[in-house]
């Protein structure tokens, strides 16, 4: 028996490969399993060739925003400063729990990859900074530095190899707002946890002021698989008439599905065939509504739109939403979308740092109206001011916190409006006279 259920014939597991096994939790057990052998590798080769061989194996950041991580990696130079490189494992998108079983079953695999990473940037010092809620995930990657240090792995000469690796654990306090890269930085530094205007970007001001690399736990544990079996066997994974979609990636599966759970899949896999073959489907009488594919942020689907879809960056985006951070939420046929969408914005609404007028006034505003839809005391203005505050929320804040919270709504109107309507349609408290106006008891 597997993790928590055995991995699908059709799953590719690399990162996933030994969740469910307690042995590779150790460092005897993670080593008997091919463990440190990449890090070892990295410590005696030359930073750049290390930053070419992940910019040629196609690896993109799993953290949300895919960008390229051999390329962000190249920001780095060896310019004498001090470098730092934060791991972000503050994963607190709703529908996304793929960095915990990570470092809950491999806790060692992230240590390698954080380690490689640090010196791979010309950095000596990493931050692993995780979610305030995540106990069981943090007392794992605990005991798995200070195994590496009691080793020899981590210190003044790790691995012998004379370079000095530091690895610092810190837990956070439970804000979603915390996993942006600017507000953790702040975090770190013991600062309220605000996102930062950007530029200067990290790779040039980053924490205490100087260069540094933020990456997802996903991303920095693929490293060592990279590294230890080169570029072009990392590029066999993916969808070959694609070259930006390359390797396997852990997508989160939640909500209205038969086999909730962690899969592993190479991208550009079906959607159609990842939702009712790997995941069972709805359950038993019932039928998938919507998807949201990839994390509460991005825009939601209808059943026809995600059964379309190819699993990977450009395919999510060509179904007209994102592949964001792989996590799936599932809805059938007995949900209300107006609920499940005002269920969204309140939590955007709770974690806005506030900081920007638009995100602080148009979470609230836009949560405010949305409850009231669904309380049945929606009016068809309303249907227009939620447009007006969405598009006041896009593109126009310090961090896309505003955006994402927005996004539901415009898609959720879009898709589902006759069910905002049908609400709407319910109220008894709007005064119909003609030439009156319209007024709600709210
Ligand atoms: C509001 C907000 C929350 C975020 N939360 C996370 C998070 O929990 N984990 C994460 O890896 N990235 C998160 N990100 C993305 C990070 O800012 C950053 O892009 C990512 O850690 C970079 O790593 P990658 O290049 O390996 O993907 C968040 C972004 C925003 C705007
Ligand atoms: S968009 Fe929202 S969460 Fe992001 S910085 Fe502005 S107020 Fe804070």
């Amino acid at each position: 028996m597997g993790y928590p259920q055995p991995s699908h014939p059709r799953e590719t597991p690399i990162l996933s490969r030994y969740f469910g096994d307690p042995e590779a939790r150790t460092l005897a057990g993670w080593r008997a399993r091919g463990g440190y052998e990449a890090l070892e590798k990295a410590l005696n080769t030359d930073p750049q060739e290390l930053q070419t061989i992940v910019k040629d194996s196609g690896l993109r950041g799993r953290g949300g925003a895919g960008f390229p991580t051999g390329m962000k990696w190249s920001f780095m130079k060896p310019d004498g400063k001090t470098h730092y490189l934060c791991c972000n494992a503050d994963e607190s998108e709703p529908g996304t729990f793929k960095d915990r079983e990570i470092m809950r079953w491999t806790p060692h695999g992230l240590v390698e990859g954080v380690a490689l990473a640090a010196h791979a940037i010309y950095a000596q010092t990493a931050y692993i900074y995780i979610r305030g809620e995540f106990t069981e995930p943090y007392a794992r990657v605990c005991a798995a530095v200070e195994e590496a240090y009691a080793a020899g792995i981590l210190g003044p000469n790790a691995m012998g190899s004379g370079k000095h690796v530091d690895v610092h654990v810190h837990r956070g306090a439970g804000a979603y707002i915390c996993g942006e890269e600017t507000a953790l930085m702040n975090s770190l530094e013991g600062r309220r946890g605000n996102p930062r205007i950007k530029p200067p970007f990290p790779a040039v001001a980053g924490l205490f002021g100087k260069p540094t690399t933020i990456n997802n736990v996903e991303t920095l544990t693929t490293v060592p698989y990279i590294i230890k079996n080169g570029a072009e066997w990392y590029k066999q994974y993916g969808r070959p008439d694609n070259p930006k979609s390359i390797g396997t990636k852990l997508f989160s599966v939640c909500g209205n599905i038969s086999r909730p759970g962690n899969y592993e899949v190479a991208l550009g896999f079906p959607f159609k065939d990842f939702l009712y073959d790997l995941c069972g489907g709805p359950l038993e009488g019932r039928e998938i509504k919507a998807v949201i594919p990839g994390g509460s942020s991005v825009p939601i689907l209808t059943r026809e739109e995600a059964e379309g879809a190819i699993m990977d960056y450009e395919g999510m985006v060509a179904a007209g939403t994102m592949l964001g951070s792989g996590g799936v939420i599932v809805f059938d046929d007995r949900q209300d979308m107006v609920r499940q969408i005002a269920r969204l914005t309140r939590f955007y609404a709770h974690e806005s740092c506030a900081q920007c007028t638009q995100c602080r006034e148009g979470t609230a505003w836009i949560t405010r109206i949305m409850e009231r839809i669904r309380d049945g005391l929606g009016t068809a203005e309303d249907l227009d001011t939620l447009v007006a505050i969405s598009d006041g929320m896009s593109g126009k804040t310090i961090c896309v916190l505003s955006d994402s919270c927005a996004t539901p709504v415009m898609s959720g109107l879009k898709k589902f409006r006759h069910e905002f309507e049908a609400k709407i349609a319910a109220n008894k408290s709007v005064v119909t006279v003609p030439g009156a106006f319209r007024a709600s008891a709210a």
